[in-house]
């Protein structure tokens, strides 16, 4: 059986919606923390178990025969999210998984500038101390930050922001194939993946060039000072620690952390992947 956790998440979902396409459902298990929101998976045949990172009772059930656990990494934050997702890959070798599989990021770096980063590559340290087979996805950044970062700007016809740098965005759903056609052939790749991004690395300059062709108006790019625009988000009540964060995205993407691009992503699921322009079409229809 392939357990998949975060399946009421937006990957995690998308994940057993494209392994469903390619394995029976009897074949697949997910740890949810919420049952309930798992129902629709149930009537298809999916194994549906709680399981919460932070109660590791509950882990031992939801990955009970389970021959390959992949584990979403939880939405939390540094050594909350250590710990939870270092939890949920000793539950999955402790329930006597052959392979761990784990969402890691593209940028994954223990000196980065974005603080998910050194939480990826503590992940990773301890699935390869393990010893036992491992996959971490390195997933590109999700295109989905995007319609974020422009703020009001199909409104105003301006994006405000820090000033950035390259990224090779990538969508959920194309990151979601990848994911399933790893589970679906077990072995295929083994420790760390290629980075699984988006063909091109596109700063916020090409996503006013972008939405400009697409809306037929123009939209400009000003760079605004880091700590205006910090200050700016916690005037709207984004809390003091979240507002550093994000602005440690564009601190990062400024230093080319996320200007990687792999054709592996591409390979994978047999077809280009979704360009950022093709993402943005659905964002301003
Ligand atoms: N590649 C990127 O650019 C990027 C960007 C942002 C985040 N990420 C990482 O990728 C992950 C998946 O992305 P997403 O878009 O699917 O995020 P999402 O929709 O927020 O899903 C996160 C999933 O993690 C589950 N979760 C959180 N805490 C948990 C815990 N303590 N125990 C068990 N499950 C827990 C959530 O459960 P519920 O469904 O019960 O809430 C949810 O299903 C994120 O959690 C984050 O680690 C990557």
């Amino acid at each position: 059986m392939i357990v998949v956790t975060g399946a009421t998440g937006q990957l995690g979902s998308q994940i057993v919606a494209a392994l469903l396409d390619r394995v029976p459902a009897g074949q697949v298990g997910v740890s949810v923390r919420d049952p309930g929101r798992a129902a629709g998976l149930a009537e298809r045949g999916v194994r549906v178990r709680a399981g919460d990172f932070h109660r590791p009772d509950t882990l031992a059930d939801a990955f009970a025969g389970a021959s390959q656990v992949l584990v979403v990494s939880a939405s939390e934050l540094g050594s909350t999210a250590i710990e939870s997702n270092t939890t949920a890959i000793d539950a999955a070798r402790a329930a006597g998984a052959e392979r761990v599989l784990y969402t890691s990021h593209q940028g994954v770096a223990e000196d980065s500038l974005f603080a998910p980063m050194p939480v990826h590559a503590a992940g990773e340290r301890h699935l390869a101390a393990s010893g036992q087979p491992y996959t971490s996805l390195r997933n590109g950044f999700y295109a989905s930050t995007v319609p974020f970062l422009i703020g009001p700007a199909l409104t105003t016809g301006e994006i405000v922001a820090p000033a950035d740098g390259p990224v090779s965005w990538t969508t959920h759903a194309d990151l979601a194939e990848a994911a399933a056609a790893i589970l679906a052939e077990p072995g295929r790749l083994d420790g760390a993946t290629p980075p699984l991004t988006g063909a091109e690395a596109l700063d916020l300059d090409d996503v006013a060039a972008i939405l400009t062709r697409l809306t037929g108006r123009t939209i400009r790019r000003t760079v605004a000072d880091d700590d205006e625009w910090a200050a700016a988000l916690a005037s709207q009540g984004v809390p003091a620690p979240q507002a550093t964060m994000l602005l440690g995205m564009f601190r990062a993407a400024r230093r080319g952390e996320f200007d990687i691009v792999s054709p592996a992503l591409s390979e994978l699921i047999g077809r280009p992947a979704t360009p950022l322009s093709s993402y943005l079409e659905g964002v301003v229809a």
